[in-house]
């Protein structure tokens, strides 16, 4: 049975101290332990019974898949058993609007459009502006809707169906999510959610709502389709204690439990930790130029020696240097070429000035063609923003 998931342990917030990491859905820092955080929120690694869905399915295991950037998961096998037995799903993921996005926000994007296409899936995209205003004390509302109008034409640049996508910002649409948010809220009390998400005294009581705002998506093509749907999430692990919360209550508010599907963080460019906005020089944004993107490559982190000719005598270690964990995740460097780079890489043949070019010149293709999709976004914002009388046909 898929409904036995009554004592999933939620995630300890913190674990600096000796573990060296923390990850709460508003800051990751330090180097991850996947397999340690997977461990403690009690998700599932993506197994054989996992893949061979996906080939039924899709004739393949995708690269995120089969790279490992997309690992654990709630449900999934759940959600492909229901799709088999001819029971749809609807994808829901999405964005807080703080700031530029970068390459690391649109590796899960990119995923989620792969399973909208090859699922033939309803997307419903969050645009938290609620979340972002009342968590970052700096932020104006107007700051997070300047943010909002820029972000969504990096959502949409991705390439989504706009006929089975509907972008749905927060302080726009809070009516469509209200009567469900307060249902989710009035199940929850303040313990429970300050062990969850870490909150303290001085959180604002905003943020302590917050929470139910976010789980809310999950069951809204349930409301609009008057009977319980499936529900899939594609979302960096970080956002996992949202759809733990409200796994715990979605059954007996007479939906679903939403099902996940969790990915990694995209390596900082700097040494350590997850590409981040609050350190512009260890992310490279969707609208950086291409010196901007010479300049930060050139001087990232690598995992290679102080001087050419230790590193040509000992090699590199690719495994802590983020130039190659871009080719292993972000590009899709063929299986035969990325072992090859692997190899050159440890074996010190291949430098890593060069590797850093190679880098450079696949970042600078990527984004002249991602930026024009973005200017393209600007005539198609209409076509996905969230549309309460939209039928939503899964
Ligand atoms: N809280 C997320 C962020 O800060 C935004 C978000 C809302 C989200 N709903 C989601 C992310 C669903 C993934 C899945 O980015």
């Amino acid at each position: 049975m898929f409904l036995n998931l009554s004592n999933e342990p939620y995630l300890k917030m913190t674990e600096k101290g000796n573990g060296e990491y923390q990850v709460t859905p508003w800051s990751v820092e330090g180097e991850v332990d996947y397999d340690r955080l997977a461990e403690q929120f009690g998700t599932k690694y993506i197994d054989e019974e996992i893949k061979e869905y996906l080939i039924k399915f899709t004739g393949e295991v995708n690269f995120f898949v089969r790279r490992g950037f997309f690992f654990s998961h709630r449900d999934l096998d759940w959600i492909f058993k229901k799709y088999g037995e001819g029971e749809k799903f609807y994808l829901y993921t999405g964005r807080g609007p703080s700031g530029k996005v970068h390459l690391g926000h649109l590796l899960p994007w990119y995923f989620t459009k792969y399973l909208q296409d090859k699922f033939d899936a309803q997307l419903l995209f969050q645009v938290t502006d609620d979340e972002k205003f009342m968590y970052r004390d700096e932020l104006s509302l107007k700051d997070v809707r300047n943010s909002t109008m820029d972000n969504m034409l990096d959502i949409i640049a991705v390439g989504f169906n706009p006929k089975k996508t509907q972008i749905l910002v927060d302080t726009l649409w809070i009516q469509e999510l209200y009567s469900i948010s307060i249902r989710v809220a009035k199940m929850i009390n303040f313990s429970t959610v300050r062990a969850v998400f870490g909150f303290t005294e001085s959180t604002n009581i905003g943020m302590i709502f917050f929470p139910s705002i976010q789980a809310a998506p999950s069951v809204l093509y349930s409301e609009k389709l008057k009977k319980p749907v499936p529900c899939l999430i594609p979302a960096a692990i970080d956002q996992d204690n949202y759809w733990r919360m409200m796994r715990d209550i979605a059954e007996k508010l007479g939906y679903y439990k939403p099902a996940q599907v969790h990915s990694k963080f995209l390596p900082s460019l700097s040494k350590g930790g997850k590409m981040s906005s609050s350190s512009p020089e260890s992310a490279i944004y969707t609208t950086d130029k291409p010196k901007d993107i010479e300049k930060k490559i050139k001087n990232a982190f690598t995992g290679g020696q102080p001087t050419v000719e230790e590193q040509k005598k000992k090699g590199a270690n690719p495994y802590i240097c983020p130039i190659f964990w871009y080719d292993n995740y972000f590009f899709e460097t063929d299986d035969v070429k990325l072992e090859e780079i692997r190899q050159d890489c440890v074996s010190g043949k291949l430098l890593c000035g060069e590797h850093k070019m190679c880098l450079i010149s696949k970042v600078k293709n990527f984004l002249a063609d991602f930026q024009a999709k973005r200017e393209k976004a600007k005539d198609a914002v209409n076509d996905f923003l969230y549309d309460p009388k939209k039928e939503v046909v899964l």
